[in-house]
């Protein structure tokens, strides 16, 4: 496993993506309203434009203001990190759109907790980023640090979140 210090500042794009568009977040839904043949929403009004834009840059400029002062060993050099960042946060984004595409298609309403929305961002992330990282960073413990802080960390942010009055429901 690689220094804790290294394997937080790497998850740093990722968690301000998953987390800002509470806050960016509003206005036109991302699926436009759409409906499938299932009767479900395409993604529900829980996912919007301006949370998916505004999440993707508060992440890469997160990750980027990290990249300045610091070299991550998960990346080969400053510039793939900078990009590693945009990618990561992407992948975030896009990753939470899949989840509330597998849950509408589960039939679970839009803010209903549900297992697999805590993990999707991160693997999608994951995923996507692997043409830039060093293999090191698909090394077994570390997924399984990224995984298990994860499951404790997303419960957790959508708590507090529900407390300072972000967001209506606790998860
Ligand atoms: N949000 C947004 N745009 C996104 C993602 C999130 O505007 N692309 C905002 C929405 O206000 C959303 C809140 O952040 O309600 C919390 O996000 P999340 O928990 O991912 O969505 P849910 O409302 O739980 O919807 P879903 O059931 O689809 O996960
Ligand atoms: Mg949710």
């Amino acid at each position: 496993m690689e220094p804790l210090l290294d394997l937080l500042l790497f998850l740093i794009p990722i968690y301000v993506a998953n987390s800002s568009p509470v806050v960016l977040g509003g206005g036109a839904p991302l699926d436009f309203g759409l409906v499938l043949p299932d009767g479900n929403r395409l993604l529900g009004n829980g996912k919007t434009i301006r949370g998916f834009l505004g999440g993707i840059l508060a992440g890469t400029v997160a990750g980027g203001m990290t990249a300045v002062f610091y070299q991550s060993p998960f990346f080969p050099n400053t510039e793939m990190q900078f990009i590693g960042a945009f990618v990561l946060a992407f992948g975030t984004l896009a990753g939470d759109a899949m989840g509330s595409f597998i849950k509408r298609r589960a039939g679970v309403g839009w803010g209903k907790p549900f297992m697999l929305d805590t993990i999707t961002f991160l693997i999608v992330a994951l995923v996507l980023v692997y043409p830039l990282a060093s293999a090191r960073l698909y090394e077994p413990l570390n997924l399984v640090f990224f995984g298990a802080l994860t499951l404790i960390i997303h419960p957790l942010a959508n708590l507090l979140a529900n407390r300072a009055g972000l967001k209506n429901v606790p998860w």
